[in-house]
């Protein structure tokens, strides 16, 4: 009997794909006794499982057949309306049901847009640090990524600005520029609006297409809103991409991508070939959770929730973590907070000693499509339980303080070796 060869048989794209050393990490956060800060998931006292329990039975009761049947690929009619609705209500996002197509999550979204724009000799821009999902949506179709820095404020717009002057100078144009403009994964920072203002007009003048990705738009808790990059487009440049991973439930897999035509077109036929189309119950649940309003009334209630671990995160940084060694801004929004250490604090070398005493952390590099970012770290503030953020980061800030001690003793200069005798 012979045992066939996959190895030989995958293709080379499927070859280029590898496991990640994050996801061997991960494991190791599913410890028993671990407060792990490393998820990215959604607090479940955030479900809203009693108005999803009226939805369902509703909808059981008055349009079976239509939410158990297969659906049209673009998504539930009345669901894309509403979507556009809102939008337009939001943030006076104009366009209409026919601009909007439902994914199965947005990270569907980020690959059809990959398979549509990106081919082997494309490049891309994406920010440093960028958002995992998408850096793995869009190497499988392996382009050339150009990493532009974020600071507090978001993209360096000015470093931005440089590269495409040369860009253009050398004949080498950009398929888009991917950016998660408010409350960053993983940087949790939101962009000011000048930038958003700057971007939109180097779009203008260098011809370039904006992804938009924005599921933590709604989630801020403190400061004033911004709108999206998407309400300053005047000129059909941005793809905007939306999800009900955070507002309503990520097991829900509903997401929306909201664009030109001809790009929502297309999407809608690359998405045929991958799943006929997302689950129409889950988009009945989706556009009654609009339609009744529910969404704003539950989101004051996640609002709340994050809002408080949000503070007692920032508090228990401020109180615990050993400054020397260790800078963050707070987040004004969003689920994450993310930490750069001094630069001869390597967080991958650190991890183990961080899981030893049971916390857990995603490692900086694994946000860089360089992998640099070593001397970072990405922390969760929206699932762990109020009191085990402030023992988490207790405890973590113990392992930083030991690390950040024995690196300086390491740098100090060593002492002249005193030479005796004749
Ligand atoms: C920036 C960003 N984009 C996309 C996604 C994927 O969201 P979805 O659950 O809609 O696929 C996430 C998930 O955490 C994310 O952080």
């Amino acid at each position: 009997m012979t045992v066939p060869h996959y190895e030989n048989l995958f293709s080379n794209r499927a070859n280029k794909m590898k496991a990640s050393v994050i996801r061997e990490l991960l494991k190791l956060t599913q410890k028993p006794d671990i407060i792990s800060f490393a998820g990215g998931l959604p607090n479940p006292l955030a479900f809203p499982v009693e108005k999803i329990e009226d939805i369902v039975v509703d909808i059981l009761k008055d349009e079976p057949t239509r939410a158990l049947q297969y659906g049209s690929t673009e998504g539930v009619p009345e669901l894309r309306e509403q979507i556009a609705i809102r939008l337009k209500k939001k943030w006076n996002i104009d366009g209409d049901a026919e601009n909007v197509l439902i994914t199965t999550g947005s990270q569907q979204g980020l690959d059809l847009l990959g398979r549509l724009f990106i081919g082997s000799a494309s490049t891309i821009i994406m920010e440093a640090p960028t958002y995992l999902g998408a850096l793995n949506a869009f190497n499988v179709y392996g382009p050339q990524v150009v990493s532009i820095p974020l600071d507090d404020d978001g993209i360096q717009v000015d470093i931005l600005q440089d590269y495409l002057k040369n860009a253009m100078k050398h004949n080498i144009y950009m398929k888009f520029l991917y950016t998660v403009p408010t409350f960053h994964n993983p940087a949790g920072v939101c962009m000011s609006l000048s930038r958003r203002k700057k971007i939109i007009d180097l779009a203008h003048e260098f011809d370039l297409i904006i992804v938009e990705d924005d599921p933590y738009g709604e989630l801020r808790y403190t400061g004033d809103a911004i709108p999206p990059l998407k309400a300053l487009d005047d000129g059909g440049r941005v793809i905007y991409l939306g999800t009900f991973s955070k507002t309503l439930a990520p097991g829900f897999r509903i997401a929306w991508t909201f664009g030109p035509k001809p790009v929502i077109d297309k999407m809608v036929i690359a998405k045929q070939a991958v799943d006929l189309c997302t689950p129409p119950f889950t988009q009945f649940v989706a556009k009654e959770y609009l339609k009744r309003g529910y969404i704003d009334q539950h989101l004051t209630k996640i609002i709340s929730l994050y809002g408080q671990k949000q503070r007692i995160m920032a508090k228990s940084m401020d109180e615990y973590m050993p400054k020397e060694y260790i800078r963050w801004p707070v987040p004004e929004g969003g689920m994450f907070l993310w930490a750069t250490l001094n630069e001869n604090i390597n967080t991958t070398d650190m991890f183990s000693d961080a899981i030893a005493q049971n916390v857990a952390y995603v490692i900086g590099s694994a946000f860089f499509a360089d992998g640099s970012g070593t001397n970072c770290m990405r922390l969760n503030f929206t699932h762990p339980a109020d009191d085990m953020i402030v023992e988490g980061v207790k405890r973590l800030a113990g392992v930083i303080g030991t690390w950040g001690k024995a690196k300086a003793r390491e740098q100090l200069p060593r002492e002249e070796e005193v030479i005796t005798g004749v």
